[in-house]
């Protein structure tokens, strides 16, 4: 506390709503100039904000090296990770589909829609539903296309985007109205339903909520229900059952296991249809995270406002706090930066070293599903009960490795929820290992202890493109040992 500003022992000491009394002063522009309706353009909007349409593009440009541990992302120099080589039991456990073949970390946000069209195409099988988080012409499409814009294909509807725009990422307007600017969702048909979901009224909402909404309208799960076709009918928000502040991982499994449209999958290990979960950035800070009770919001940590030529802009150029040298935390925090970096490194430790145990004892599980299918095939009789409940066991683990595995922080937006969460996943694993060992030796079936997960089947040859393993991507367990 004592290394905290003002405004934020003014939050701690309950003087002020969330939202305010921390949220930065808002920049007005001084313009005369109005952006006409329907202009997607980003370079129409530069002529009237230069500033931040420059920002805006830099994000195109590598980020510095060697600052972050845990998200190298595009850092100058260095070549782009995959998450299947930094964490090999991902590639075990995501076997089956595409994210088991290419599950590259993100190069930036003007890279989105090229990230995409370079990385394994089965990653945009589900057709047009991929282009929501992705163009800024997702809410025209769906208004003009209605369902064919989730299930045609991909690159029928990209097609559909003006040709000098096919390849534009997130832009002005998908954060901002055009008549002044101030920030607006534009993604109705799907962060508006989930708000429903959430019981929010659209109408109660801050300026600091929306600083967070407005990246919550792609920084959220999701899931693609298909219909009796395997075609993609919508994108949806598990988020019922939830409140604003409270989306738990308990919630968000418990939708996704009972509706049976949301199994996008088959996990060729264990033969199960399973459902899968993306970037849940929203969900994780949201959570009664410190940050999220201090009233602070996406913006404030990741765009930070910064003086350019003697006038402040909100910094446009997106990125990992760290790689800016934690300059947002300042407002708040009055640790130099090489403190900071410290303690976020240590929180980072401890949530990976708990997400690789819990990962590999959830792939371990894996593989004694597939000694027991494989028995079971050859005739032995195994017990349906017990099986039963190592399968739910499994996939309460499977669910929360995910969740952390695709949230992008390392754990840093909400610590003791992201700890907490690999807790539960470890122990569900272990449960579920319990359960098949009893159910093996009870029809006769010898499992060493040491189970071999033979990582290198999964690791190498991935995809249409034979991607093969990089060892020195590997992260290890950074509390090994202890
Ligand atoms: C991902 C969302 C997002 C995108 C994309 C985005 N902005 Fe912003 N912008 C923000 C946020 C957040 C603020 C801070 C608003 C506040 O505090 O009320 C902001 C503030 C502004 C402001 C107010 C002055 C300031 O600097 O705070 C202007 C003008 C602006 N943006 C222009 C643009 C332009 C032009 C583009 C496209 C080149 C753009 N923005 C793209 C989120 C975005
Ligand atoms: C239209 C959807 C969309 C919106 C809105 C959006 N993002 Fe993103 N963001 C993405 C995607 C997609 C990526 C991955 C980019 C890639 O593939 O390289 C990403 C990547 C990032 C990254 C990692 C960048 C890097 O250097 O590796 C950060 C940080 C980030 N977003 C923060 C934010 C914040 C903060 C906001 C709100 C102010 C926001 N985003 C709004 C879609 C969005
Ligand atoms: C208190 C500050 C803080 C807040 C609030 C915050 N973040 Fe972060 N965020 C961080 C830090 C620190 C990291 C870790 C960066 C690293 O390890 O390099 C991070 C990482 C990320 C990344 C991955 C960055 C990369 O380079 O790949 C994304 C994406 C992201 N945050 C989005 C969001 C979104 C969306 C929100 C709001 C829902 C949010 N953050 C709220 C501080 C914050
Ligand atoms: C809006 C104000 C605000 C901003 C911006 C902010 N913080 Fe915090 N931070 C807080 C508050 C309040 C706490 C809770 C303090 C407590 O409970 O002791 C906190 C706690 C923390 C903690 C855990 C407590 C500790 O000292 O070990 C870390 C680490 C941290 N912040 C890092 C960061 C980083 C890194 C950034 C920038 C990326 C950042 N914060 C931005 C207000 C802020």
């Amino acid at each position: 506390m004592r290394m905290l500003r003002g405004c934020v022992a003014l939050a701690l000491a309950g003087m002020v709503v969330a939202g305010y009394g921390c949220t930065p002063k808002k920049i007005e522009q001084a313009t005369t100039q109005v952006i006409p309706d329907g202009t997607i353009d980003p370079a129409k909007w530069g002529e009237v904000y230069p500033e931040q349409y420059r920002q805006w593009q830099q994000t195109a440009e590598p980020t510095p090296a060697g600052k972050s541990k845990y998200k190298k992302g595009w850092d100058v120099g260095e070549e782009l990770p995959d998450k299947l080589d930094e964490y090999p039991f991902l590639a075990l456990l995501y076997n089956g589909w595409a994210f088991g073949s290419e599950y590259r970390e993100p190069r930036g946000h003007r890279y989105m829609v090229q990230d995409q069209l370079e990385v394994d195409p089965g990653r945009y099988k589900a057709g047009g539903s991929c282009l929501t988080c992705k163009t800024p012409y997702a809410p025209i499409l769906q208004g003009n296309m209605g369902k064919d814009y989730f299930s045609k294909p991909y690159q029928e509807v990209r097609a559909k985007i003006p040709k000098e725009h096919q390849e534009l990422g997130v832009s002005c307007i998908d954060c901002h109205d055009n008549r002044d600017a101030s920030l607006k969702i534009s993604r109705g048909f799907t962060l508006g339903k989930g708000l429903k979901a959430l019981g929010v009224d659209q109408s109660h909402l801050t300026r600091q909520d929306m600083r967070t909404l407005v990246c919550a309208q792609c920084h959220v799960t999701y899931s693609i229900p298909k219909d009796a076709a395997v075609k993609s009918t919508d994108v949806f928000f598990p988020w019922q059952g939830s409140a604003w502040g409270d989306i738990s991982i308990e919630n968000i499994i418990k939708q996704l296991r009972n509706n049976p449209p949301s199994g996008e999958w088959t996990q060729s290990v264990t033969g199960f249809k399973l459902a899968f979960i993306r970037h849940p950035e929203f969900e994780l800070f949201s959570r009664n995270s410190p940050h999220w009770q201090a009233g602070a919001s996406c913006a404030d940590c990741h765009m930070p406002s910064a003086e350019v030529a003697g006038r402040k802009v909100t910094d446009h150029r997106v990125m990992s706090p760290l790689k800016n040298d934690l300059k947002s935390c300042k407002q708040c925090h009055e640790e130099t930066p090489d403190a900071l970096r410290d303690k976020v490194f240590a929180i980072q430790d401890r949530v990976m070293s708990q997400f690789i145990r819990a990962g590999y004892a959830t792939a371990t599980a894996a593989k004694l599903f597939e000694t027991a299918n494989k028995a079971s095939t050859a005739g032995s009789a195994l017990d349906k009960n017990l099986y039963a409940q190592a399968k739910d066991h499994y996939e309460e683990a499977f669910y929360r490795v995910v969740f952390i595995g695709a949230e992008n922080s390392a754990g840093f937006h909400n610590p003791a929820e992201a700890s907490r969460i690999m807790t539960d996943a470890a122990s569900h694993a272990a449960k579920a290992q319990a359960l098949l060992r009893q159910l093996l030796a009870q029809a006769g079936i010898q499992v060493p202890a040491q189970v071999d997960l033979e990582l290198a089947k999964y690791v190498n040859n991935r995809g249409v493109k034979k991607l093969m393993f990089k060892p020195q991507h590997e992260i290890k367990d950074p509390l090994a040992g202890k």
